[in-house]
Order: C-alpha cells, then sequence, then structure tokens
C-alpha cells in the first residue's frame, strides 16, 4: 500500500526536539541525574580536584567539545523560517509536488552568508552573499544553494579550491585584508579571466548590499524541469525582493563594521521579531532544451546570465520569512544544504560546476558533521517518512526495526518499494538528458568568451553606478603589491572595456594597455529574439 506523505509544518515539528528550560527542576546531568555544579569535588578545603568528579568531567568535556568546525565557506550567516506559496498549479512545466497548486504552503528555511569570512566576521565585507533556501516539500526536501549574484567566478569545480585559497586570509597571518591577501585574489582574477563577471558584479553595490533582506538570490546554474509524462526544460531561477534592492556605500560599510559588525544579522532578527516580514517571489527563466547554445554564448556555463530581454522571468510563487530561530546552533549552524538535495521533478544539467557541487557539499558535511547522520538533526529532518537502509554511524539517532537492511531481500516482504521513474514516482534523472563523447580535460570552447558578460553588465549600470565598480577596484587594487598583478589586471579589464581599465589605471598610476578590439565584439545576443517559451503562465 502506498504510504501517504504527510508534512509537519516546521514550527511544529521542531518543538518536538525543544529542550525546556526546567525552570523548578533541579539540575541534571545528561543521563538525567540531580546535581549541584557550583564547585568542583575537592580533597579538603584547600584540596586538588579530584580526578573522581564526574560531575565536573561531564560538564567540562561537553564544553570542551561545542565548537564543531565551521563551514569552509560562507561560514558566516544568518538565517530564519519561512512559508513558500505557490502562485498556482504549474505541473505543465515540472512535477515537484511544492509547485502543484495555487496558494499551496511548503515551510522554507533561508541562509544568508558572506563567503570568505570567518563565522565571526563583519557582516557588512565586500563579498557575494549566500542565498540558501531550503523547501520542506511533502516529498522530501529540495534545496537551492544560490547566491545573491547570478554568475560565478569559475566554469569547473576543479578550480575551487583555488579560488578560495586565494580570496582567504594569508596563511602565515591570518589577516584577510593583508595587502598580501589582496594580491593573491586579484592575482587568481587576473588569470583567471572567468571570474570578471563575477568580480564586476561584486565590485558593484551587489557585493555590500543594504541588508540581506534588500537582495534577490539567484540558483546561477541552469536547472531542468520534468513534467510527470518525462517531458523537460531548462530553468534559471531567481528569488526577487519585494523590499526593493539596496546597497551601502563603501565608507558606511566600513563604519559599520567597527559600529556593529553583526547589522545584517541584527536587521533580519529585528524584522522578523517586529512582523515586517521579508518577501521575495521565486521566478524562472524557462527554456526550451534546443536553446542550449542558442544565445551566443552556452546556458550551461555559470559565468553567463541569460538577460531577461531575451527569456523573461516567469513569477511562480511567493517566499515569506516570519519566524526566527530558537537556537542558532541547532538550526542555522546545523542546517546542511546541498545542490544534490532535489525532489521529483527538478533535474541537473551538466553545468561542471555544479556537477563538482553534488559532489562537495556531502563530503565537506560529513567532515563538519563528524559522521554521515547529519540529516537526521532536527533541522535536517524531512518532514515525510525515510525507509532505506541505510545503518549505524557516529550519532544515529534511529532505532531501525528492518532486519534485513539490503535489497533485494525474502524476509522482510522485500522491504521497501523501488521508486520507479516509470510509475510517476521516481525522480532524478530527465528522460529527455543523454550524453556522448570522449574522454577530454579541457573547457568546452563554447565557454571561451569571458568578456563580453562583464562588459554587458558595466553598460547596464547607471553613470553613478559604473562610477561606485570603478571606485572600489580604484580602492582594491591600489592595496596590491606586486607590479605584475596590477599590470595583468589592466589587461583583463581593457578586454572588458577600454574606458575601465584607463579609469582604474589612472587611479593607480599607470597607464592602460591600447584598445583591443578584438575584445569589444558582443557575443550574447547575436542572432537572438525574445523567446517565448518564458512566458508559460498556465
Ligand atoms: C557553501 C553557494 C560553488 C563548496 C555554500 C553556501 C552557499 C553556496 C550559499 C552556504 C550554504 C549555507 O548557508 O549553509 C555557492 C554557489 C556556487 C558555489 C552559488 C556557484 C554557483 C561552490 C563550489 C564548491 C562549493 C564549486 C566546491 C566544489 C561549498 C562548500 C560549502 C559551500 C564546501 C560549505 C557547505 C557546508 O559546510 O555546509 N555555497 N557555492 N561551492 N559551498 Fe558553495
Amino acid at each position: 500500500q502506498e504510504s501517504t506523505p504527510t508534512i509537519a509544518r516546521t514550527d511544529e515539528f521542531m518543538a518536538q526536539f525543544e529542550l525546556a528550560d526546567g525552570e523548578g527542576d533541579y539540575l541534571t546531568s545528561d543521563v538525567g541525574g540531580p546535581f549541584e555544579d557550583q564547585n568542583s569535588l575537592k580533597a579538603g578545603e584547600r584540596g586538588p580536584t579530584l580526578l573522581e568528579d564526574f560531575i565536573f568531567r561531564q560538564k567540562i568535556t561537553h564544553f570542551d567539545h561545542e565548537r564543531v568546525p565551521e563551514r569552509a565557506v560562507h561560514a558566516r550567516g544568518a538565517g530564519a523560517h519561512g512559508v513558500f506559496e505557490s502562485y498556482g498549479d504549474w505541473s505543465n512545466i515540472t512535477d515537484a509536488s511544492f509547485l502543484n497548486s495555487g496558494g499551496k504552503q511548503t515551510d522554507v528555511f533561508l541562509r544568508f552568508s558572506t563567503v570568505a569570512g570567518s563565522r565571526g566576521s563583519a557582516d557588512t565585507v565586500r563579498d557575494v552573499h549566500g542565498f540558501a533556501v531550503r523547501f520542506y516539500t511533502d516529498e522530501g526536501n529540495y534545496d537551492i544553494v544560490g547566491n545573491n549574484i547570478p554568475v560565478f567566478f569559475i566554469q569547473d569545480a576543479i578550480k575551487f579550491p583555488d579560488l578560495i585559497h586565494a580570496v582567504k586570509p594569508m596563511p602565515d597571518r591570518e589577516i584577510p585584508q593583508a595587502a598580501t591577501a589582496h594580491d593573491t585574489a586579484w592575482d587568481f582574477f587576473s588569470q583567471q579571466p572567468s571570474a570578471l563577471h563575477t568580480l564586476l558584479w561584486a565590485m558593484s553595490g551587489h557585493g555590500t548590499v543594504r541588508s540581506y533582506r534588500h537582495m534577490d538570490g539567484w540558483g546561477v546554474h541552469t536547472f531542468r524541469f520534468i513534467t510527470g509524462d518525462g517531458k523537460s526544460k531548462l530553468v534559471k531561477f531567481r528569488f526577487q525582493t519585494l523590499q526593493g534592492k539596496a546597497s551601502l556605500l563603501w565608507e558606511e560599510a566600513q563604519i559599520a563594521a567597527g559600529k556593529n559588525a553583526d547589522m545584517h544579522r541584527q536587521d533580519l532578527w529585528d524584522s522578523i521579531a517586529n512582523g515586517q516580514y521579508p518577501k521575495w517571489e521565486f521566478q524562472a527563466q524557462i527554456m526550451d532544451e534546443e536553446d542550449q547554445l542558442r544565445f551566443g554564448f552556452d546556458v550551461l556555463d555559470p559565468t553567463k546570465i541569460v538577460p531577461e530581454e531575451l527569456v523573461p522571468f516567469t513569477p511562480l510563487g511567493k517566499l515569506t520569512l516570519n519566524r526566527n530561530p530558537s537556537n542558532y546552533f541547532a538550526e542555522t549552524e546545523q542546517i546542511m544544504f546541498q545542490p544534490g538535495h532535489i525532489v521529483r521533478g527538478i533535474d541537473f544539467t551538466d553545468d561542471p560546476l555544479l556537477q563538482g557541487r553534488i559532489f562537495s557539499y556531502l563530503d565537506t558535511q560529513i567532515n563538519r558533521h563528524g559522521g554521515p547522520n547529519f540529516e537526521q538533526l532536527p533541522i535536517n529532518r524531512p518532514r515525510v517518512p525515510i525507509h532505506n537502509n541505510n545503518r549505524d554511524g557516529a550519532g544515529q539517532m534511529f532505532i531501525p526495526l528492518n532486519n534485513a537492511a539490503y535489497s533485494p531481500n525474502t524476509v522482510n516482504k522485500g522491504g521497501p518499494k523501488q521508486a520507479n521513474q516509470t510509475q510517476g514516482r521516481g525522480f532524478f534523472t530527465a528522460p529527455t538528458r543523454s550524453t556522448q563523447g570522449g574522454l577530454l580535460r579541457a573547457v568546452s570552447s563554447t565557454f571561451a568568451d569571458v568578456w563580453s558578460q562583464p562588459r554587458l553588465f558595466f553598460n547596464s549600470l547607471l553613470p553613478v553606478e559604473q562610477q561606485f565598480v570603478v571606485n572600489a577596484m580604484r580602492f582594491e587594487t591600489a592595496q596590491l603589491q606586486s607590479e605584475v598583478v596590477k599590470n595583468n589586471v589592466l589587461i583583463q579589464l581593457n578586454r572588458v572595456s577600454h574606458d575601465v581599465a584607463v579609469r582604474v589605471a589612472s587611479a593607480l598610476g599607470m597607464t592602460a594597455p591600447e584598445a583591443d578590439s578584438t575584445y569589444y565584439h558582443d557575443n550574447t545576443t547575436e542572432g537572438v529574439s525574445v523567446v517565448k517559451g518564458g512566458l508559460l503562465k498556465l
């Protein structure tokens, strides 16, 4: 018999795990015995503390192990609970259950973050900002692990450790803003020109947001929607802020870092506590499979946007944050988002950055949690029953009753059924996906033009916004020690725009390279007309 998924509201679900403050009760040890813990057990009034004092040892041992490794990236963050409401029945484009009827509500948790800083770093540093959303759907957890900038620095996940090592604090002195750290970051950016598009976005107001409420979230990669009968569409996601976008001036960001390093965290908490619930509209650019190379670039390339003039956004629903966490560690810190957490009706693409991410998050979370059972933590548990043959491991919280933990078996009536795609229950792989080709270790030739879109971005800005970007790059590059790096930066900026290179060079007391027209073409819109497929609203 089919088990009908049941969904509990996240707040009710989480309440089961809440530990009361025990007012009026005795203080107890972790295993329940009442005790007093004001003083350790000593031999004599002025004597040494005894090893025998298990109350002391239990308390101190627990304290000694309070810290777990912070996230390797995006360590600094703040989050909140909320609800997503679908605008309609989208089953003509996806079988995802949270989108299958108008007004359907799904609980969510959203964690905002910066990327490079440690857990205690200031909120207002110039950085890309994380925007990670978990939908607790009635068919399992679905995560969109996105950023507030629609593109990324690299095109292949194998470069991620290089990117992060270049932007993190210097290994010898652990000073994030050390001039040498600027050298490593800009050294990387100027030799890896796929970074230029994201870099320009980060140098604009998107790098110094006014608050987490005043920024958009982007899925970055192209994903797939799949219908119940196996038809697929390519999609790019955006959560558009309904508060409006706003940023800090660089001077404001620097002052705020000194006056209130928790500024963004506090803004989010206070607005929710005061009943001013922040909202985002969840939207998708919807494209046909045949559109992959149609726009003069490759939609599998995560350094590219699909201009909305070409493919408009279709609004799918609204996300509202309405409840602060009860405990930062148990919720905001222990939530483990993964690009691999998908549900029926959603599928991946061959974007090589996405492919690597599907591996990386699970791997790092096994390290962060200390074992493979982190999905059992309250904030990570799906709100539907779990049936599988996973067993044991550190921190195991289930007591499996099934003694035949293998499949196929005849002992336990065969165990849970296999969810079969052809029966409309299974999920993950679009039947339309296929692949071919010889093995190679190379970037696709369709990813080659990395200068047109940074130029498109710069040209889309108002003059005052362009000056903001130029000022930011002047500030950052003025810290560079290495003449080689400064020169390489100017070479790459010149390929984006001679004007930008001249303006940055003048502040460095340098001369920009000659204008090079071989780079000043625009592949983005070559021969493309507006795509009708983007307007698929029911
Ligand atoms: C964490 C976004 C690329 C590895 C995160 C988080 C976000 C994010 C928002 C924080 C999640 C949270 O709040 O818990 C992105 C985006 C990327 C990208 C939008 C590109 C489109 C990559 C790549 C890798 C990677 C290429 C590695 C190959 C990690 C790791 C974490 C992380 C290890 C820490 C996860 C944890 O400890 O829970 N990323 N990331 N990311 N990301 Fe990425």
